[in-house]
């Protein structure tokens, strides 16, 4: 199947918009017609029952193929801080609710009852990419960095403005996307996935389920 670009469909299979705005601007001009889910407001989340990032690529990239039709892939993501035995990890979306100062307050409360104002911390991302019941692609990417003194920056979303790379002396909310992209797990893990997208992938696209 095509799309009105004569370009075979692919479903970025993401709710999260700070998400979504990274991934289409790393996957610009590969041979697919990049869908998103405003195409289809009639799917709801699935439930994110993995232990692991990789389980949860997974799970919503079969998920969201399978009820979309078309090829879709998933990206699972979260920061993990080594004194707090590498929470929050996969449940970094909702670990002490959704709204990122109360979040921010509650990791530098934790590093502060162990003594610490700051920790060794890194960004995990897993891609992984469905068609027709199977897992056709899967990449990841890792970025250290420690934890900020206190948040800083207005780029970016999520955890960025506490996320301190030291390479760039500055949190990633203080960088563009461009920036954030060429060093973060988001950036590695999607240019290899449009690597892929550009060889192998593209030679034989994943097309619509039968
Ligand atoms: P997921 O939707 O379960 O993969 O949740 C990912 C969560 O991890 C996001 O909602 C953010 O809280 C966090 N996260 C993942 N990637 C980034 C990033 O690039 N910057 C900041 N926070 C991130």
């Amino acid at each position: 199947m095509t799309g009105p670009a004569g370009l075979p469909p692919l479903l970025i299979a993401t709710s999260n918009q700070g998400k979504l705005r990274e991934i289409l601007a790393i996957l610009d001009g590969v041979p697919f017609e990049l869908r998103t889910l405003a195409d289809f407001p009639a799917i709801d989340a699935p439930e994110e029952t993995g232990r692991t990032f990789a389980d949860n690529a997974r799970l919503k990239a079969l998920y969201y193929a399978e009820r979309a039709g078309l090829p879709a892939v998933a990206d699972d993501s979260g920061i993990e801080i080594d004194a707090l035995d590498n929470a929050p990890g996969v449940h970094s979306a909702r670990w002490h609710g959704t709204d990122y100062p109360t979040k921010f307050a509650a990791i530098y409360r934790e590093l502060a009852a162990r003594g610490l104002t700051t920790s060794p911390a890194r960004f995990v991302a897993h891609v992984a990419l469905a068609d027709r019941g199977r897992i056709v692609a899967e990449t990841t990417g890792v970025i250290r960095g420690e934890i900020a003194p206190q948040p800083r920056g207005t780029h970016g979303f999520g955890y960025d403005p506490i996320f301190y790379y030291p390479p760039y002396g500055c949190t990633l909310a203080e960088v563009d996307g461009a920036r954030k992209a060429a060093v973060s797990h988001r950036g590695q893990a999607f240019t290899a996935l449009r690597a892929r997208l550009l060889s192998t992938l593209g030679a034989s696209p994943p097309s619509k389920q039968a």
